[in-house]
């Protein structure tokens, strides 16, 4: 038997992206359903981003989630670009009023799952067979098994496709109007998570001539480090003192001590761009890594997500409960240009900061000439800082009859 089911959005997918557009929309009077191929508990421990923008800092407690973000979250001025054997600080907030805070990922989406169950709407988590049925142009169906074993057949009046680079969404788009583009770089991230106390106060992006490396953080115990290496490495080849010997020697700074510790988790991550032309086919809306993958030099991956669910929370709102579906319309365009502003940072910091796989002796002084413009020219760190830092407010707008969460 399949049970059959109605709601106004269907979302797939209890990522950031999934999880943050469901609070939104109910902030706006409107109903969702969200489904997860993984479990809760699995969400909650995935390790990836720690870095919110201001703007996603703001959105986040504006709608009621700022509660432990407030009291664990830890807001940095600004970042430091570490190349020559010298450590340079781009000072974020007196360069654009906008600080950094290192929040993990899984933080986030454990705050936005605990607020999803208390409002009785949780996430149904462990769903397999999941499809995005947009035949029927105005009345798309989201069908989904869930853990008992049933079918389910939700009716709705918008599909939210949350359901990141390797979910079933992208697919339910005719190809040519989907229009997906990627690019894959000849190198990756070793992420390790580490119990030893962060050895700088912000974090660290370094170029060594053994390739790149970021210090980065969780709290004041755990530190987040990444060193490049080559595509498709395992991280099975990086036992703990290989890891802590390669930090050591491409972070070394005089007089700046990094500690060592017990690594928690270790695991490559691919560095590649993509990005659809559409982020809309009929009432289906991509949002998050769904329709764009950034590499992760600039930090931007989840900031990107939330920018998107922002806008398409309005937009829904606007549509489905006001009727207006101006906004709604003009969503893919609006984000796309977002998307793309992040990626031209996020690329630009990566060619900047790696080793180039192959032996390009063009490559290296053209880096270097880079950095050193950036740091003494103040115009070019102050355009630098102006797009780390990303935008200066996200686009959640309920209305007149949508109240902010105090
Ligand atoms: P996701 O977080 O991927 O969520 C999508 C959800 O959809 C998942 O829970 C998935 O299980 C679910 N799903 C998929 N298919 C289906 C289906 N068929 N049915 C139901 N559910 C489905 N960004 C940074 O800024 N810094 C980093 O260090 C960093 N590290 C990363 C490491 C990895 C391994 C990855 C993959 C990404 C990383 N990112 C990083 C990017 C950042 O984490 C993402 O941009 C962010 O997670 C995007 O959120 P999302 O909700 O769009 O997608
Ligand atoms: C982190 C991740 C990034 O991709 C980045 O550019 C900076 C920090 C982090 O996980 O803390």
């Amino acid at each position: 038997v399949t049970i059959r089911e109605q709601t106004q959005v269907a979302i797939i997918g209890a990522g950031p992206a999934g999880l943050l557009l469901a609070h939104l929309l109910s902030i706006g009077g409107i109903e969702s359903v969200v489904v997860e191929a993984r479990s809760r508990e699995y969400c909650e421990a995935r390790q990836r981003a720690g870095v919110l923008e201001a703007a996603t800092v703001r959105l986040l407690h504006d709608a009621g989630l700022g509660g432990r973000l407030a009291s664990e979250g830890m807001e940095c001025d600004g970042i430091y670009l570490q190349f020559g054997g010298e450590r340079h600080h781009v000072d974020l907030r007196s360069l654009t009023a906008r600080p950094i805070t290192f929040y993990a990922q899984t933080e986030v989406v454990k705050d936005l799952i605990a607020a999803r169950v208390a409002a009785g709407q949780s996430p149904r988590f462990g769903v397999t067979g999941t499809e995005a049925d947009l035949t029927d142009a105005d009345r798309p169906v989201l069908r989904y098994t869930d853990m008992a074993g049933s079918r389910h057949e939700v009716a709705c009046e918008a599909l939210a496709g949350c359901d990141g680079f390797h979910g079933v969404c992208r697919a339910a788009v005719p190809p040519a109007v989907l229009g997906e583009t990627s690019m894959q770089y000849p190198y990756a991230w070793l992420g390790v998570l580490a119990k030893v106390p962060p050895s700088a106060d912000q974090a660290v992006y370094a170029i060594h001539d053994r390739g790149f490396a970021l210090h980065s953080m969780r709290t004041p115990e755990i530190s987040r480090l990444y060193l490049q290496v080559p595509a498709g490495e395992r991280a099975e080849a990086w036992p703990d003192d290989r890891i802590w010997a390669e930090l050591h020697t491409r972070l070394a700074m005089p007089g700046q001590e990094m500690g060592t510790g017990p690594v928690l988790e270790k695991a490559v991550v691919g560095m590649r761009c993509m990005a659809v032309s559409s982020m809309r086919y009929r009432r289906l809306f991509l949002a998050g890594d769904a329709a764009h993958i950034v590499p992760p030099t600039g930090a931007k991956g989840l900031n990107l997500a939330a920018g998107d669910v922002a806008l398409l929370a309005t937009s829904l709102i606007r549509m489905l409960r006001d009727r207006q579906p101006d906004l709604a319309e003009n969503y893919s365009a609006l984000r796309l240009l977002q998307a793309w502003e992040a990626m031209s940072i996020a690329c630009q910091m990566t060619c900047m900061l790696h080793v180039p796989a192959d032996e390009d002796r063009f490559a290296v002084p053209l880096q270097f000439a880079q950095l050193r413009h950036l740091v003494s020219s103040p115009v070019a760190l102050r355009a630098f800082a102006e797009h780390y830092a990303g935008p200066v407010s996200l686009e959640f707008d309920p209305g007149p009859a949508g109240a902010f969460a105090a």
